[in-house]
C-alpha cells in the first residue's frame, strides 16, 4: 500500500557505498518509464549516474543542498525535452517523486536535489552547468537529480498527529491560522 510507504519515507542523504543491483535498477528504471505525462508527450529522459566523479561534480552544480549526491550510488538526473510539453516541470516531477517511492519499496533511501532555478556557487546557473556535465543537447532542462542508495542514517517517518491536518478543507477553503512555533 502506498500509504505504508508514505509513513516511513523521510528524505535520506547519508549512504552506504554498496552499489545498486541490477534488479534494483531495472525496478526504478520501469517505474520512471511507466510515469503518467501530459498527453502522453513524454517530454523527461532519465540519465543513471553512478560514476564517483561525475556524481561529485552534480553535488557542486549548485551552491547547496546537493553535496549528498558525492555519496549517493546511483543519481538519476531528471531532465526534460522543454519544448515537447507545456507542463514538463509537472511530468518530471511526477517522475521524480515516483521513483523516490520506488526507491523505498526497495528498503532504499533517496533524496531530491533541486536543480531548476538554482545557480553554482560561481553565479552562474546550475542548468548551466549540468549541460556541460551531462552534455545535454540544446533545449534541454535539468529538473532536480535524485540520489539514490541503501541508508546510511535511520529517520522515523513523520508521526499521523503531526501532519498539517489544517491544509485539508471541506467543500470551500476555510483559513485555519497555523499555531505560533
Ligand atoms: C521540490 C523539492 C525540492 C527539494 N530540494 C532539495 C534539495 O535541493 N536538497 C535537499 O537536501 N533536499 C531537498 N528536498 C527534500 C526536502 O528538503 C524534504 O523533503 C523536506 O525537508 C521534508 O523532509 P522529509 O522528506 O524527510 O519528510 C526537496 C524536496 C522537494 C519536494
Amino acid at each position: 500500500m502506498v500509504l505504508d510507504l508514505l509513513r516511513k519515507r523521510r528524505s535520506i542523504r547519508e549512504f552506504k557505498a554498496q552499489p545498486l543491483t541490477a534488479g534494483e535498477i531495472d525496478i526504478l528504471t520501469e517505474t520512471l518509464l511507466r510515469s503518467p505525462s501530459s498527453r502522453g508527450r513524454n517530454p523527461w529522459e532519465f540519465i543513471f549516474v553512478t560514476d564517483p566523479e561525475l556524481r561529485g561534480r552534480l553535488g557542486q552544480a549548485k551552491a547547496h543542498g546537493a553535496e549528498f549526491l558525492r555519496k549517493a550510488p546511483l543519481a538519476v538526473a531528471v531532465v526534460a525535452d522543454t519544448d515537447k510539453c507545456d507542463v514538463w516541470i509537472e511530468d518530471c516531477s511526477i517522475a521524480a517523486i515516483l521513483v523516490q517511492m520506488a526507491a523505498e519499496s526497495l528498503g532504499l533511501g533517496s533524496c531530491w536535489a533541486q536543480m531548476r532555478l538554482r545557480n553554482h556557487k560561481d553565479g552562474r546557473s546550475s542548468q548551466e552547468h549540468l549541460k556541460e556535465i551531462l552534455q545535454l543537447p540544446e533545449g534541454y532542462q535539468v529538473l532536480a537529480v535524485i540520489g539514490i542508495g541503501h541508508p546510511a542514517e535511520s529517520k522515523t517517518g513523520h508521526r499521523r498527529e503531526d501532519l498539517l491536518w489544517n491544509k485539508i478543507h471541506r467543500e470551500r477553503f476555510v483559513l485555519v491560522e497555523e499555531p505560533a512555533p
